[in-house]
């Protein structure tokens, strides 16, 4: 018999000055392979056109859609009804400005991050269009493309007790970005220069090292291998500045 499940749904329009914070219920009948997406939509369809979600791909490509699921970071599109309880409580994720309900803007926390962390490749070398392409060994393009992959949907962050304390820590995803460049033979910088960047408490040395991020993230990013490296080459470059030492 298929299951009558209960959503209890944070609801808050930061525009509408009669708005305040609250939770509205709704009841749905699970069908099969249900999704939190599926399970959304059919609300708004159904019972209230007011609720506000995000979502573009509905593949688990996007981002767009990650809320607090039960209380934990996770994708609406790739979450199974199935893999939950009846109640189930959705709430926006923290720390990333609220829209309205479960809508918040990642966009403006990753912009401000990656122009923090100086998320591009530092060269002198100067662009030739009629040059061929250069090459990149083909394992090393392997490497950095794994640390691509992420989709910045912000769970990490949201699951992250450092960044739900500080706003100014840059979190895993900003530590995942620098790692990629640093295996990046193309940019230049030094590790000292790595280490104005991130070796400070809002980045590397604020990390309280409990992994909540690499548990949440969707696509199995190695936060916790990055983190480790991280955390001792810029150990490392703070000794070599102490004595200093060439770096
Ligand atoms: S390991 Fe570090 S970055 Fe990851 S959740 Fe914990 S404090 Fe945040
Ligand atoms: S590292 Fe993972 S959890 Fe964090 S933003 Fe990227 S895909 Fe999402
Ligand atoms: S809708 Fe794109 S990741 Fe869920």
């Amino acid at each position: 018999m298929a299951r009558r499940l209960k959503f209890n749904i944070f609801r808050y329009n930061p525009q509408d000055p009669d708005s305040s914070p609250h939770t509205d219920t709704f009841f749905l009948e699970e069908t099969e392979s249900m999704s939190l997406f599926i399970a959304l939509n059919q609300i708004r369809e159904e019972q209230d056109s007011s609720l506000q979600f995000d979502f573009c791909c509905r593949a688990g490509i996007c981002g767009a859609c990650a809320i607090m699921i039960n209380g934990k970071p996770g994708l609406a599109c790739h979450t199974l009804t199935d893999e939950l309880p009846e109640e189930i409580t959705l709430m926006p994720l923290p720390i990333f400005k609220l829209i309205g309900d479960l809508s918040v803007d990642t966009g403006t926390w990753f912009r401000a991050m990656y122009e923090k962390v100086e998320s591009w490749v530092h060269t002198d070398e100067t662009f030739d269009p009629n040059t061929d392409e250069g090459r990149m060994d083909n394992a090393l393009a392997e490497e950095i493309y794994e640390l691509e992959r992420c989709i910045e949907c912000g769970c990490c962050v949201a699951a992250c007790g450092t960044a739900n304390m500080r706003e100014d820590f840059v979190g895993a995803v900003a530590m995942n970005r620098i790692a990629r460049f640093m295996m990046d033979p193309r940019d230049e910088r030094t590790d000292k220069e790595y280490f104005e960047i991130i070796g400070t408490d809002e980045g590397i040395f604020g990390c309280m090292g409990l992994l909540g991020c690499e548990d949440v993230c969707p696509k199995h990013l190695p936060l916790q291998d990055q983190l480790g490296i991280l955390r001792r080459k810029m150990g490392w470059s703070a000794v070599k500045q102490l004595f200093r030492f060439k770096s």
